[in-house]
């Protein structure tokens, strides 16, 4: 495939290093002497030609900022296969040979498909705070968001500690627990609620009072948002211990926010200079990730349809830490 324009969008949620991904993907398609588009709003930018040049100064002084200059959004227009016809339209209007769509699993099935009904060439790239795409280690994300998560548990601590409560901090996720599993371990949480392990709520309070009748005042639960998130195992704590001092604390969308980490500057970095380098050995329909540090292609339709599994050994750890 001889390329000499690619757009590139970032769509779905947010995620820090997103800019920095966008960066690396138009500095190294530039370097190849193609030509760039910047899609605005993800999809939705594609479907109303909301669409800019780039060139090198386009992404000068973003590699250290969150969310995405080229904005985002959930399209609900391009669910549908007529929305995505008009997409395809845009391609075709600005010559695009190619696209590079940098997004979570929502945004990735609407890539996937696009190049299913229009055999558009497109390389996706692993961004969301989620760390839920199949084939890669990590998202581009995912870590800084841990980070954050973790430096709020840190500070929820002192005041569970101040006052012998128990704390459900309920974070981010969707569908999947590795924000939560890694987070209650690097904070030293005494349990997780996360999809992957269904923890039965006699199990988590008995649990709890064991904790606490053992050697400890106060304790810290991380939640995932899914099922009822936090304020529904703290119901249920409050009603079947009232003894305890139950509290809740939903960190929300401070979690997605803030500068990359730098371990997320480098994998998008990366990631955006693997996706122009795939694009010239003649990948398509591909998602490009990280596994044991090794730059990896997975086929989008496996990246987004296979569940990525938690290693039951975090599950173990914690579960030993925490005693
Ligand atoms: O996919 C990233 C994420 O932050 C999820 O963790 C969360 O469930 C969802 O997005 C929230 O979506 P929105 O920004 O549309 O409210």
């Amino acid at each position: 495939m001889n390329i000499k324009t690619i757009g590139v969008l970032t769509s779905g949620g947010d995620a820090p290093g997103m800019n920095a991904c966008l960066r690396a993907v138009t500095r190294s398609a530039i370097y190849e002497g193609w030509k760039v588009y910047g899609i605005y709003r993800g999809w939705e930018g594609l479907i109303n030609g909301d669409i800019k040049e780039f060139t090198t100064e386009s992404v000068s002084n973003i590699i250290q900022r969150g969310g995405t200059i080229l904005k985002t959004a959930r399209s609900e227009e391009f669910r549908t296969p007529e929305g995505r016809a008009k997409a395809y339209e845009n391609i075709k209007k600005y010559k695009i040979d190619a696209l590079i769509v940098i997004g979570g699993n929502g945004s990735l099935s609407g890539a996937f498909l696009l190049a299913k009904e229009h055999d558009v060439p497109v390389i996706g790239l692993p961004g969301t705070i989620d760390n839920d795409l199949y084939g890669t280690d990590s998202t581009i994300g995912y870590d800084t968001a841990l980070n954050t998560i973790v430096e709020c548990v840190d500070k929820i601590r002192d005041t569970a500690s101040a006052h012998d409560r128990i704390f459900f901090v309920e974070v981010m996720g969707r569908d999947a627990g590795f924000l939560a599993q890694n987070s209650a371990i690097a904070s030293g949480a005494e349990a997780a609620i996360i999809p992957e392990d269904k923890t039965d709520i006699d199990q988590l309070a008995t649990f709890i009072e064991r904790g606490i009748r053992k050697s400890k005042n106060s304790s810290i639960v991380i939640v995932s948002e899914k099922d009822g998130g936090a304020m529904h195992y703290a119901e249920r704590v409050r009603t079947e211990y009232p003894q305890f001092g139950v509290r809740v604390s939903i960190l929300g969308y401070l979690q997605r926010g803030g500068k990359p980490s730098a371990y997320d500057r480098i994998l998008a970095s990366r990631l955006g200079v693997a996706s122009v380098e795939a694009l010239n050995e003649g990948q398509r329909n591909i998602m490009v990730g990280v596994k044991n540090d090794q730059i990896v292609y997975v086929p989008i339709a496996k990246a987004v349809k296979i569940d990525k599994p938690i290693d039951r050994e975090l599950i173990n750890v914690l579960a030993i830490l925490s005693i």
